[in-house]
């Protein structure tokens, strides 16, 4: 396994001043289609940078077959926007997978589910041969853990699992939306949890896939980008892992 990334110069250069995060979200979101395989499915991730690479998508939507899709969310604004959405079970490999991240390392390993479609956004990932992370550059840390690692789990677990957390050093709450623990496309809870610092990524999923009641830890080691795109002042930045 290569473990130094490797950044090409910018390929995508702003044309003057300062970029905003929005901004540098639809540059990353443009150069992604240069991995979309012409004549096949693509994988989509979930969240707003991947909006933007999807409403890029719908201007090659001809060249391709259609897409694999991580949420609700997403199949919706793609079929809104006349691209095909096929069910994974359909579906043996994808070419590549499409998605952001809430943070990545410099080895490609991330955590996601701020979205909270981790569980369907990692389904997808291991059946693509290449995730390719579409991100700015905030979201590159050197150590996972600055942003609250989101779990899916099964609600009768979840307070088994905050202390499974708090015996680590993590503090862990259940999201809400609008007063109600919210609920996942999967009818499930996710809890997001802080105070960690993941020095291990492989280790930390593996450990924590296991606990019973937990559907999907945010980790994405197992299945960590190969490629990033990573939105900088500068342009558009390839990292390789
Ligand atoms: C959704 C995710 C997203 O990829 C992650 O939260 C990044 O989202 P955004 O592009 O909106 O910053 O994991 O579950």
């Amino acid at each position: 396994m290569n473990t130094t990334p490797s950044a090409s110069t910018p390929s995508f250069a702003p044309e003057s001043g300062a970029l905003t995060q929005d901004q540098l979200k639809t540059l990353v979101g443009q150069a992604a289609l240069q991995y979309v395989v012409r004549g096949e499915l693509v994988g989509v991730g979930t969240g707003s940078t991947v909006n933007k690479f999807i409403d890029a998508l719908a201007t090659i939507k001809d060249q391709i077959k259609g897409a694999v899709s991580s949420s609700v969310a997403s199949t919706e604004r793609l079929l809104a926007l006349g691209i095909p959405v096929f069910d994974s079970n359909e579906v043996e490999r994808l070419s590549v997978y499409i998605d952001g991240a809430d943070e990545i390392d410099g080895h490609g390993n991330m955590v996601k589910g701020g979205g909270a479609a981790l569980t369907r956004e990692k389904i997808v990932a291991a059946q693509s041969d290449k995730f390719v992370c579409i991100a700015d550059e905030s979201k590159l840390v050197e150590v996972l853990g600055q942003f609250p690692l989101p779990v899916e789990v099964i609600p009768m677990a979840t307070a088994r699992i905050v202390r499974q957390f708090a015996a680590m050093g993590g503090h862990a709450v259940v999201r809400q939306k609008n007063g109600q623990p919210l609920v996942t496309d999967n009818g499930q809870h996710i809890i997001d949890v802080t105070g960690l610092q993941i020095r291990d990524p492989l280790a930390f999923e593996a450990q924590v896939s296991q606990w019973p009641g937990v559907v999907t830890v945010g980790v994405f080691a197992f299945q960590r980008a190969q490629v990033c795109l990573l939105g900088t002042a500068q342009g558009v930045k390839t990292l390789t892992f």
